[in-house]
């Protein structure tokens, strides 16, 4: 297809879904509302918030290989806000609107980064994974201004708590009973997808676009190089599920919608929504270089060790539960021994049967292991 003939194509597919959106729904429920832009002062502080919002939509050209930075610190060609869409004001596409107070210092304990993350781990996590990158400086100035722009966001809270705000993070899709399929994803890919995002999963770039004329992405790559990396959330199947079925195909709504009406509206069935995800992480795509320290053997404030909180739908090998770990569940477990289950099991589910088996080890441990 030609670069005309894809414009027109994404043109009909925008109006033939456009209408079947209520407008002026924005999932927030009014209890966040976002602040508007005349309360960034005009100091060094709202200096801060607006170059913070510009480090996260266009990262490529300030974080990136199109910034001045030797190495860059984000190594893919993605905006953060490729997937915490509209600036990450949008509902149930991950906004940021509460992670100012959500991951308040000592931030919340994660079992795959065995650490507790703070506001600064979070978006390092993301960094490392999601733009396939390195750390930001913890204090340096652009995770001070991401940070200046997210405490900003927080403003627009109407409720008591961070815990009462809605549309947070992606909507939660029932797990099916059956495996995901990505054969027959290939195929709902073809018909909704690759309009945008293209055959080769690499989506369309401006070579002219971002803050520096270095490029940006027009439609983001959802697969190959320039696309986030196998640690990240997205790629777990259970995590990119949700963000495609409340977000994609892109122009079903008004990204201030999205996250509303979804059983009734969305384009993609919720099954249709698996097979796809499937497809598109069953494609090349970066290797994270730490897989090995998630959800290892360190412990949890819990007494739990981490790897038994590992994920059933992440899919690389370190730690899986392995075959003979029942025998000696109090030491970690044997890596000589063949995991209990198949690599695909984990990647495509259904999950049942791994997680009863999480369950019974964890409370085995619980009784066995851990002294009182
Ligand atoms: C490829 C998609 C993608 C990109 C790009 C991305 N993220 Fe994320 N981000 C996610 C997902 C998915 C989660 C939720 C992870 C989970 O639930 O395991 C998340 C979670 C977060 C959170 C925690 C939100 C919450 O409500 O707890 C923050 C903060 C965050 N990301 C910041 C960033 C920043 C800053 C960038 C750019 C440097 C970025 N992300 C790039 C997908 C992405
Ligand atoms: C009309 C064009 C269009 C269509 C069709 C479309 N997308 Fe997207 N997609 C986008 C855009 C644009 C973004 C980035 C959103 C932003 O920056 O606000 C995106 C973001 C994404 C992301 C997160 C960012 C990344 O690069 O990984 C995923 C995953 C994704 N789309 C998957 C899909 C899937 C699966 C389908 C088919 C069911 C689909 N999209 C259909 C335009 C589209």
């Amino acid at each position: 297809m030609n670069k005309f003939l894809k414009l027109i194509a994404v043109a009909l597919l925008l109006i033939s879904t456009a209408s079947t959106y209520a407008a002026g729904v924005d999932g927030f429920e009014g209890t966040w509302v976002k602040p508007d832009e005349s309360t960034i002062p005009a100091n060094a502080l709202g200096d801060q918030i607006r170059y913070g919002r510009e480090l996260v939509t266009d990262t490529y050209n300030t974080l990136g290989g199109g910034s001045d930075f030797m190495p860059p610190y984000s190594g893919n060609k993605l905006s953060c806000s490729n997937c915490h869409m509209d600036d990450g004001t949008a509902a149930y596409a991950g906004p940021w609107s509460i992670v100012a107070l959500k991951y308040a210092d000592p931030g919340i304990y994660s079992a795959r980064e065995q650490l507790y993350r703070n506001r600064q781990w979070r978006i390092n996590g993301c960094m490392e994974r999601s733009m396939d990158g390195v750390a930001l400086p913890y204090d340096g100035p652009e995770m001070t201004a991401i940070l200046a722009y997210f405490d900003w966001l927080a403003t627009g809270m109407k409720v008591t708590s961070h815990t009462l705000v809605k549309g947070t993070g992606f909507l939660n899709l029932p797990d099916m009973t059956r495996a995901a399929d990505p054969v027959r994803g290939a195929v709902i890919y073809k018909e909704k997808c690759e309009a945008c995002h293209q055959a080769d999963g690499g989506g369309v770039w401006d070579p002219d676009g971002g803050k520096n004329g270095k490029g940006k992405f027009i439609y983001p790559a959802v697969f190959g190089p320039d696309s986030f990396n196998d640690g990240a959330g997205m790629y777990r199947l259970r995590t990119g599920v949700t963000f495609v079925y409340s977000n994609m195909p892109y122009g079903r709504a008004d990204a201030s919608t999205a996250g509303v009406l979804k059983d009734t509206s969305s384009l993609l069935s919720q099954a249709d929504a698996w097979d796809v995800t499937a497809y598109v992480m069953s494609q090349p795509r970066p290797v994270f270089y730490n897989q090995l320290n998630d959800w290892g053997l360190l412990y949890g404030p819990d007494g739990l060790p981490n790897y038994l909180k590992k994920v059933a739908d992440a899919d690389y090998p370190h730690l899986y539960p392995r075959a003979n770990y029942a025998d000696n569940i109090c030491a970690p477990p044997d890596l000589s021994s063949p995991p209990l289950f198949a690599k695909t099991l984990h990647k495509y589910g259904p999950w049942t049967s791994i997680n009863s088996v999480l369950s019974k080890w964890t409370a085995d441990y619980k009784a066995l292991c851990i002294v009182p």
